[in-house]
């Protein structure tokens, strides 16, 4: 039987389009960048650590451009995004991804700290979104990719900042979906289990500690929480958004998909 690959065409082509991905220094957000490079947009990572000198940076593609930026800085977020525009003349991808977690019970929440979830999470998606949105409504071409969570749809104790954050960010994309669709602005999120990022090593270690598991006892933990019984690879995590971000996906708007290795069906 012969294999018919070239039907898909140019399918994923992502040629032309400029894409800015938040929080891409590392993690979900560096392979994201990594992705959406590959499949030939003009990239450009913005995270809070470009600020930093000695700044972890897993991006594998020197093409792509790299600016320090928070996502929470209203002035900062708008002087970046209008340097895209005077740059490269357009910007058609935005993808939310910088994140924050904290996690207590109730009764020990140390409120700085839950603000400052929200304040990462939630208001920061709406500052880039604000922003992108006025340059891809007046272009009718955009792609909105919010980076959420499975945790925005489970009741796990200790998550409530982040839950919280990530259950506001996945009614957000229905909301802006529904808001966008007419000038062809599409608005999506991906909503993760665990992935093996440096928050996720975070996660683990905390778990090593608390219950005095081997690393592989507390990866454990994580893994066989999940239907699949194992954590995500970054990659997993870049792919998605890139498929979002293509002509396969444009007849979906306002959706959150669960990549979760069954932990959660939406
Ligand atoms: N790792 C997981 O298991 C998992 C699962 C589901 C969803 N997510 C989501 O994926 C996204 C990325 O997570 P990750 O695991 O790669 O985290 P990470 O901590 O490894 O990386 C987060 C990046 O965001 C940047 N950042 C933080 N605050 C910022 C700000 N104010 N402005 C700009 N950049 C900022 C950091 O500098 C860092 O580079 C987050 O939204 C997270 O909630 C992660």
């Amino acid at each position: 039987m012969s294999c018919k690959l070239e039907r898909f065409g140019n399918l994923f082509d992502l040629q032309g389009r400029v894409a800015v991905v938040t929080g891409a220094a590392q993690g979900n957000g560096a392979a994201i960048a990594n992705a959406l490079a590959d499949a030939g947009a003009t990239v450009v990572a913005a995270d809070l650590a470009f600020a930093r000198p000695d700044a972890t940076v897993e991006l594998n593609d020197e093409v792509i451009d790299r600016v320090a930026m928070n996502v929470t800085d209203e002035g900062n977020v708008k002087n970046v995004f209008s340097g895209v525009i005077e740059r490269y003349g357009h910007m058609d991808i935005l993808v939310n991804n910088a994140g924050t977690i904290y996690k207590a019970p109730v009764e020990a929440l140390d409120m700085d700290k839950f603000r400052a979830v929200i304040d990462v999470n939630l208001n920061g998606v709406v500052i880039c979104t604000k922003y992108a949105a006025a340059y891809m409504k007046a272009q009718k071409w955009g792609r909105i990719v919010n980076i959420s969570s499975s945790q925005a749809y489970l009741r796990m104790e200790t998550y409530s900042a982040y839950a919280a954050s990530k259950t506001a960010v996945s009614h957000l994309t229905r909301i802006w979906g529904n808001e966008l669709a007419p000038y062809n602005v599409l608005v999506n999120a991906l909503c993760p289990s665990f992935v093996m990022t440096p928050m996720m090593v975070g996660s683990i270690e905390r778990i090593q500690q608390e219950k005095q598991f081997t690393w592989e006892e507390a990866y454990d933990y994580f893994a066989q929480a999940v239907p699949l019984k194992r954590i995500l690879d970054t990659v997993e995590i870049g792919n998605w958004a890139a498929v979002l971000c293509s002509d396969l996906a444009r007849a979906t708007t306002g959706n959150n998909f669960a990549i979760t290795c069954g932990q959660v069906q939406l």
